[in-house]
């Protein structure tokens, strides 16, 4: 593709400016291939030209985190930083009008009038659709609960193609906590846009995929294969998508200790049962499902999956906050 080309169908891509993005649902194929494509620029581009850019300059980013994170918010917020833009943090209930007993939809509607974009991480599914519904200013979910976390979906699904070259016939084994992991929830779904996709969700039975998702994935065309054999489930993967038990979620700390240690990737696995190129990611924090013995060979790729997170945050950002003919104008100056 050339310069012009990526140019065009970037500024074609008003399907994403003021919007909300709530869920990997609402995302199209040639939505994503614009993001991709402007993606790809930020990343040649480089930190030292980025920083002299600026093309959000005066722009606010308020990131409402009241829930754990640490990538996702220092992503974001470097992501806004290195267009120009200032952030201004709210982490943890405790630190929020919500701990005064505030509403979500109450401490939104303030919020929006004091920025340009809301990232929000909340604990209960859907905040960030209620979120939405109570504000002009585009809200961006940075996971809600167990529910969705659609731009570590858009970061997965580039890095996949990064590691690929591309996003059909694929076998994608999904590891662990398939149940609470929204990662892996918005992951799945968004897969649903391309051909020949066979999602291997392996996972203890009380642990697997929501049967509903299951029901969505195979009625879009995609093959699910259920196993609680790690072995066998990793062994066909082009791509294994590993995650942590989500013990916050666990009612208590004897039903996470039954599924500790269950599925551990290491490097004598990896290169006895796994195809040869076979790309290893993880949305991270890990715990004990990869052993660090793993992070040195070439199919690990959760640290370059955490680097493409900076350059896809800061795409999305772009495509929602400028109109096509102001980004085309910023991008014509560099
Ligand atoms: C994930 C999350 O918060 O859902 N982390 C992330 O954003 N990269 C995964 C996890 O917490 O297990």
């Amino acid at each position: 593709m050339t310069e012009k080309q990526t140019i065009k169908s970037t500024i074609q891509a008003d399907t994403w400016n003021r919007k909300n993005v709530v869920s990997v649902s609402q995302f199209t194929e040639s939505a994503i291939d614009a993001l991709f494509e402007l993606t790809d620029r930020l990343k040649a581009m480089g930190r030292f030209q980025l920083r002299q850019w600026n093309p959000l300059s005066g722009y606010v980013l308020s990131n409402l985190f009241f829930e754990a994170s640490t990538r996702s918010r220092i992503s974001f917020a470097s992501a806004f930083q290195y267009l120009g833009g200032s952030v201004d943090n709210t982490v943890g209930v405790v630190f929020s009008s919500i701990s005064k007993g505030e509403s979500l939809s109450d401490t939104i509607r303030v919020v929006q009038g004091y920025v340009d974009v809301i990232v929000l991480r909340h604990f209960a599914v859907g905040s960030a659709r209620i979120a939405a519904d109570n504000s002009t200013t585009p809200i961006i979910n940075a996971g809600d609960g167990i529910g969705e976390h659609p731009t570590q979906a858009l970061l997965d699904l580039y890095t996949i193609y990064n590691e690929t070259k591309r996003l059909s016939d694929l076998t994608i084994a999904v590891v662990g906590d398939l149940q609470h992991g929204r990662t892996v929830h918005s992951l799945v779904h968004l897969m649903r846009l391309y051909t020949n996709i066979h999602i291997v969700a392996i996972a203890p039975n009380d642990l697997q995929l929501p049967a509903d998702s299951v029901h969505t994935l195979q009625v879009s065309g995609i093959r699910v294969t259920q196993t609680d054999d790690f072995k066998v489930g990793i062994a066909t993967a082009d791509v294994i998508y590993m995650t942590r038990l989500q013990r916050e979620r666990f009612q208590s700390e004897s039903d996470y200790e039954q599924f500790e240690q269950l599925y551990i990737l290491n490097r004598a696995l990896t290169e006895s049962v796994c195809k040869p190129d076979v790309v290893i990611m993880h949305p991270l924090p890990r715990t004990s499902e990869i052993n660090p013995d793993v992070d040195a060979l070439k199919q690990a790729a959760y640290f370059r999956q955490t680097d493409n997170g900076l350059y896809v945050r800061m795409a999305l950002f772009l495509l929602v906050l400028l109109s096509p003919s102001e980004l085309r104008n910023h991008l014509n100056t560099v």
